[in-house]
Formats: C-alpha cells, sequence, structure tokens
C-alpha cells in the first residue's frame, strides 16, 4: 500500500507511521507535515532514511500541494494533521480553526476529484463533549466545549458529509486521550513526568477530579491499522483501552514512578469550559474484531521510563518565556503559544 500521511511529525502521527513502516515491509509512506510547533524531525530519526519514506513540508489547507500529492494516487489518505491542545485554542482559536476545518476541507475536496479509496480522518472523544455517567456511542449527538473539540467536530462531520454527498470512502476514528513517547510535553501526562523531572511542580486544574480514558499511543496506532484495512466506509469508530483515571490519580501514579510526594502537586485555575468527563463505548470496533493489547500501568512505566532516557528530546521544547506568559493569562502551567 502507498498511504498519503499528513501530520506525520507530531505525537500520534509520528508513532504511527514507525508502526506501519515496522509492520508491512511493502508499504510506503509520504508524509506531509506543516513543521509548526508540536512537530519534530526527531520523532521519526530512526526512519528517516528509509527508501520507503518520504517527507514533504507543506500545509494541508495548501491545495496546491495537496492536489500534487493526492494526484499520485495514494491507496489511502490518513489525516492525523491538527492542532490539539485545548489551552492553546482558548487563547488563540485561528489556526485551529483553519487547519482542522478548511485545512481539512481541502484535503477531502482534492481526494474527491481524485477519486481516493480510503479517507481515515482522525477525529477525538472531546467532539462528543463531557459525559457525567455511561459512555458515548458513534451515533450520539457532538457536543464539543472548546474551541479545539469544536473544531474536530466539525471536521468529521464535513468529511461524513463528503460520504453521504459524493461517496468519498471517508472513516472517522474517535479515540480517547493518548499518552507514550514523543507527546509534546504540554499535554496532562507529558508535561507532568517531564516537569517532575525538571523538579518543577504539577500543575493540577480545578479539583483534578475530572476523568480521561487513557490509550496508550501504540494501541491507538494499532486500532487505525486495523480500521484502515478492516473498517466500513461511511462509519465512525470510537477508540479507547477502558482505563478511566482521574487526573489526581494519573498526577499520583506518575509521582510515585518519580519517587515523588504530593508536595510537588500545585492546584491551579481551572481550564475554562473544562469537560469533567470523557467516556467511549468502544462496542462497535470490538465487535468488529480489535481490542487493546497494552496493561495500562506497564504502558505508563514505559512511558515514564522513555521521558527518563530522552531529556534531550524535551527539554529543548520546553521554554521559560511562553511559559510565564500563559501563567499570567490562565494561572496555569501549560505550555503557551510559540509567538508569544
Ligand atoms: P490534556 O492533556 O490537555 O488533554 P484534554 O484536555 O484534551 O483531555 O488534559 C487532560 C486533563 O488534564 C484535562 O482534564 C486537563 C488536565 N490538565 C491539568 O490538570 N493540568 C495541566 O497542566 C494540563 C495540561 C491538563
Amino acid at each position: 500500500m502507498n498511504l498519503l500521511i499528513t501530520g506525520g511529525l507530531g505525537f500520534i502521527g509520528s508513532n504511527f507511521i514507525r508502526y506501519i513502516l515496522n509492520k508491512y515491509p511493502d508499504y510506503r509512506i509520504i508524509n506531509l507535515d506543516i513543521v509548526s510547533y508540536c512537530a519534530n524531525f526527531e520523532n521519526l530519526r530512526d526512519i528517516k532514511n528509509s527508501p520507503r519514506y518520504s517527507f514533504v513540508k507543506g500545509d494541508i489547507g495548501d491545495k496546491k500541494i495537496v492536489e500534487q500529492l493526492v494526484s499520485r494516487q495514494p491507496d489511502a489518505i490518513i489525516n492525523f494533521a491538527a492542532f490539539s491542545h485545548v489551552d492553546r485554542s482558548i487563547i488563540d482559536p485561528d489556526e485551529f480553526l483553519r487547519t482542522n476545518i478548511l485545512g481539512v476541507h481541502v484535503l477531502l475536496e482534492a481526494a474527491r476529484q481524485c477519486k481516493i479509496s480510503r479517507f481515515i480522518h482522525i477525529g477525538t472523544d472531546e467532539e462528543y463533549g463531557s459525559i457525567e455517567s455511561g459512555s458515548f456511542k458513534e451515533s450520539d449527538i457532538l457536543n464539543p466545549s472548546s474551541p479545539y473539540s469544536s473544531s474536530k467536530a466539525a471536521a468529521s462531520l464535513l468529511a461524513l458529509s463528503y460520504f453521504k454527498t459524493y461517496d468519498l470512502p471517508v472513516i472517522i476514528t474517535r479515540s480517547s486521550n493518548n499518552f507514550g513517547q514523543f507527546q509534546y510535553p504540554e499535554k496532562l501526562i507529558s508535561l507532568f513526568i517531564t516537569n517532575l523531572l525538571e523538579n518543577k511542580k504539577a500543575p493540577v486544574y480545578g479539583d483534578g477530579l475530572q476523568v480521561r480514558d487513557w490509550i496508550f499511543v501504540l494501541d491507538n496506532c494499532a486500532a487505525i491499522d486495523y480500521i484502515l484495512h478492516h473498517g466500513r466506509i461511511g462509519e465512525v469508530y470510537n477508540i479507547a483501552a477502558a482505563n478511566e483515571k482521574t487526573n489526581l490519580e494519573i498526577t499520583r501514579l506518575i509521582l510515585n514512578y518519580l519517587n515523588k510526594d504530593e508536595s510537588s502537586i500545585e492546584f491551579v485555575k481551572d481550564r475554562p469550559g473544562h469537560d469533567r468527563r470523557y467516556s467511549l463505548d468502544c462496542s462497535k470496533l470490538r465487535n468488529l474484531g480489535w481490542q487493546p493489547k497494552y496493561d495500562f500501568s506497564e504502558a505508563m512505566a514505559k512511558t515514564v521510563q522513555w521521558y527518563k532516557n530522552n531529556s534531550q528530546w524535551w527539554q529543548p521544547l520546553k521554554s521559560g518565556k511562553y511559559l510565564e506568559y500563559y501563567r499570567k493569562q490562565y494561572g496555569t502551567g501549560a505550555a503557551p503559544l510559540e509567538q508569544f
């Protein structure tokens, strides 16, 4: 198979590219990535010279580049390209709308013109919004809360409209929160591990009792691979691994792995519009024949160890200047926008 992957220098995209090239010795990948702040060539250092891998620097919103690449008739397009950090979308929604919605539209349009035979769009559980009890099914109404999740919901609805209106063979995946190697240190797990390794505090928003359902990134990659080969077109598939934890539980786990105590926690002002709980019903994907394989605690231990061993990867990404700006604006410890 020849795959066109977008956003392949980011966290999930780069893990997916490595996963696919290792698993299928005859697959070839073109990676289109704009190289924004969260993209990193280091994420694919080990495979960058593979004859089955090529990189193109470009924006999914750039019609010319996209049309050129799509007209080569890849067997599938898999769109990982997106700005994904909720806190950043709260400060500046612009780039989220531009890339996550308009960029996806450019991709869809090119795929339609070139009659591409499979278009996998990577969505998120955040499109459904918060749920107090029970779990969202794929058929539930989308009710996103942040500019980020709204942009992702808009994109998945647009993609589905291309299936309904133009018969474009679209499949949507919506996964729960990912963790693992090469995650930009702005998300809960990667930020907290790296903060604690630097002897800084772990900034817990509000009461820390918000619930997220965590999946190891390689499980998500395996699920996307499974859906690429076995998913039914026009369908949405939820992907999760049944690891619902409060943010405080996650924080305590990390503290424990790093032999720190609770004095390293800093309770900070809550995120505006903060979703209380995400939860996915994954029976549809299970019935299709896929299930996660990684044990949560083992995957967490592996992840903590990876950040311990790879400070040369994450240290340059953590700039104090931006952190200060963000703290002033929102009183939290998340990494802020690069342009400030
Ligand atoms: P995050 O990793 O940003 O993912 P998302 O908001 O997309 O689920 O955040 C996960 C949870 O952790 C969320 O409830 C917000 C919380 N959080 C903190 O408490 N402190 C932080 O510094 C960050 C980045 C997140």
